[in-house]
């Protein structure tokens, strides 16, 4: 099996917060992930002062456009040097196609189904398969239209690691080092998994933000995972 390798999740509302995460985390092996909230904010700023740091940027935009929208969004991501950006795989093939064609683009990695989803919402926005069924078949979509990997729950990575095959990469937020209740805490996350039970379900990158963002060490606590998962 693989090294599955660490991705922190930057969820801090100012680059002057950003550096300060950076520098007490500076020379651990760690990708840095970054959303939509401090990239509206601060711009490619964050982005090229992540990647100073890091082994690489995920910009977690999870774009969802017209296939040409999509394209062009991809093509800056390119320009700005990131590792990895994330699409909504139910943007469908075209959008992924289209992203997936862009020369020099960084890793594509398909949102299948949002976490916060329930099944009322999935009534209440049409999708008429459920929940699981659904991550399955937009994750085989995504591969089919050439992205690298998929993003799911950690519960969710050993069947599609299955159904995907070994080539298609698995990132899974959702991790907690601790079970809640023996010591960790689940923030707003429902159902959470360790760093080490989610290698071994086959993730190849795990994103902790929390957990390490709110410890009253964060280089200590990024270590410990990384132990966990080597
Ligand atoms: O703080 P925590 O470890 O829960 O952060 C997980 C990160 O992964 C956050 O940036 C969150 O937006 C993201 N994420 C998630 N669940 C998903 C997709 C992304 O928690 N299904």
């Amino acid at each position: 099996m693989p090294d599955t390798e660490l991705i922190i999740a930057l969820d801090v509302p100012t680059m002057e917060a950003e550096r300060e995460i950076l520098e007490t985390l500076k020379g651990l092996p760690v990708h840095y992930k970054l959303g939509p909230a401090l990239f509206t904010g601060a711009g490619p700023a964050c982005v090229e002062l992540a990647g100073k740091y890091g082994r690489g940027v995920f910009l977690d935009l999870k774009l969802h456009d017209i296939p040409n929208t999509v394209k062009r969004a991809v093509e800056q991501a390119a320009r700005l040097g990131v590792f990895s950006l994330s699409v909504h795989a139910s943007g469908g093939p075209g959008m992924l196609r289209a992203a997936a064609a862009v020369p020099g683009r960084p890793k594509l990695w398909g949102i299948t189904v949002l976490t916060s989803f329930d099944e009322a919402s999935f009534a209440r926005v049409g999708f008429r398969a459920g929940a699981a069924e659904t991550v399955d078949s937009l994750a085989a979509l995504a591969r089919e239209c050439g992205l690298d990997g998929v993003v799911c729950s950690p519960n969710e990575a050993a069947r599609l690691r299955a159904a995907l095959g070994p080539g298609a990469e698995i990132i899974t937020p959702g991790i907690r080092r601790a079970a809640p209740g023996a010591g960790g805490r689940a923030d707003d996350q429902k159902r959470t998994t360790t760093p080490r039970e989610a290698a071994a379900a086959g993730a190849d990158y795990i994103v902790v933000g929390r957990p390490v963002l709110g410890a009253p060490d964060p280089a200590a606590e990024a270590a410990a995972i990384l132990e966990e998962i080597s």
